[in-house]
């Protein structure tokens, strides 16, 4: 599904069972950013409905009990993940909602590979634009989407409700 992986990990798309997996690693994989509050954040995010509805255009990468990291001891691990759509308003947009990385294998390309197979997805349903956002706060993805090609907005203060800035971010996959 996703051929440029790291050896020993393994992508598919999500399933619901995925859903406390994901729960249980998000507050460790942002590494504790905005403390509780932040926490908080995070999980309201990630209700279960995206485990349930919008499987088919996500995809979690795991171990995968081969040779490589780990060599089998951590079959089935959670890697990576990320949670994305095609949008239902937009008919040439879709829209990447949450992405992680272990810390452990973060360097690796394994971002860089998850969004270049929601590209894909994305192009065989005719999106023309791939959307994200992400917090002011968060330099790592900040200069993750910049190093992908996506054009990243000014901070948007109360964009996603009071004290909830974001910074937005878009790519044109005709010009990549
Ligand atoms: C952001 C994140 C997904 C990047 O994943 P990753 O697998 O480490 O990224 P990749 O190895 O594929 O890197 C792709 C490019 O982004 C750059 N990049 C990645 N993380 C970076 C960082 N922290 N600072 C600067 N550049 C970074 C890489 O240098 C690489 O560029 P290059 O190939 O041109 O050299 C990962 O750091 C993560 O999971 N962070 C916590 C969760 C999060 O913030 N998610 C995004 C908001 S929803």
């Amino acid at each position: 599904m996703i051929d440029d992986l790291p050896r020993g990990l393994t992508a598919r798309h999500l399933a619901e069972d995925d859903h406390p997996r994901v729960l249980a690693v998000v507050d460790a994989w942002w590494g504790g950013l905005k403390g509780p509050a932040g926490a908080v954040e995070r999980a309201l995010l990630l209700p279960r409905l995206y485990f349930q509805h919008f499987t088919t255009t996500s995809f979690v990468v795991e171990r995968d009990g081969g040779e490589g990291e780990g060599e089998g001891e951590d079959a089935g691990q959670l890697s990576a993940f990320l949670v994305g759509f095609l949008s239902q308003t937009e008919p040439d947009a879709a829209y990447v909602h949450f992405v992680g990385v272990d810390p452990h294998l973060h360097g690796q390309g394994i971002g860089r590979s998850l969004y270049r197979a929601f590209f894909a997805l994305a192009r065989s349903h005719d999106r023309r634009y791939v959307h994200c956002i992400t917090s002011p706060q968060n330099t790592a993805s900040r200069s993750f989407h910049t190093r992908l090609g996506f054009t990243a907005s000014a901070v948007k203060p109360d964009y996603d409700g009071p004290g909830l800035d974001r910074v937005t971010f878009t790519i044109d996959l005709t010009a990549s």
